[in-house]
């Protein structure tokens, strides 16, 4: 498992609602949070890592045994309040950074990994990390919600993204389109 980058076909998947939850899915949970915390970030959507289901996990002290390690299992958000904007960066684009302006407060029903019920309002930073995730789900991304009139200023950096995905494409490293899509229905048939 590990992180895709920004253009990967994946991260423009609709994610699908799971049905089941067994050992070995866990482990994929687990192995996110490992590919969260070393690659620094504070929130990972399970098609970041390739996966097709509607989960992601989050820690927003991005430190393993530190703060409230958090996973989201087909969430649902809704009654967002209110507006901020903050500097947001994804992990599937490593240095890219931009203002976002998203809804200050939202409401957030799932399940954990046990099977409990969540059912919170959320402010703040995890509002922010909840919204941005969620939206990884749906196959959004945080450049898709800059001010249109910025899509210039991060154009030349999701280029560079574009040629360094070409290259990888190119030397086998990242499999074709058909072959992903594949591997995310078989795994679709086993869990959703
Ligand atoms: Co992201």
């Amino acid at each position: 498992m590990q992180i895709v980058q920004f253009p990967h076909p994946t991260l423009r998947r609709v994610s699908k609602p799971l049905k089941r939850v067994d050992k070995e899915l866990k482990g994929m949970v687990q192995e996110m949070f490992d590919l969260m915390y070393e690659a620094k970030g504070i929130g990972l959507a399970a098609n970041q890592v390739d996966l097709p289901f509607r989960i992601f996990v989050a820690n927003l002290s991005g430190a393993r045994g530190q703060g409230e390690e958090l996973v989201f299992l087909n969430p649902v958000l809704s009654a967002p309040k209110g507006r901020a904007i903050a500097e947001e960066g994804c992990l599937s684009f490593p240095q890219l950074y931009h203002p976002v302006a998203r809804p200050e407060q939202i409401h957030v029903q799932a399940y954990d990994l046990s099977g409990n019920a969540i059912d919170r309002t959320v402010d703040g930073l995890l509002a922010r990390v909840v919204q941005h995730e969620f939206d990884h789900l749906e196959g959004v991304l945080f450049i898709d919600r800059i001010e249109p009139g910025d899509q210039k200023v991060v154009e030349p950096a999701l280029e560079e993204f574009v040629l360094e995905f070409s290259g990888h494409r190119a030397s086998g490293k990242i499999a074709d389109d058909a072959r992903i899509e594949k591997q995310l229905r078989e795994l679709e048939s086993r869990y959703c």
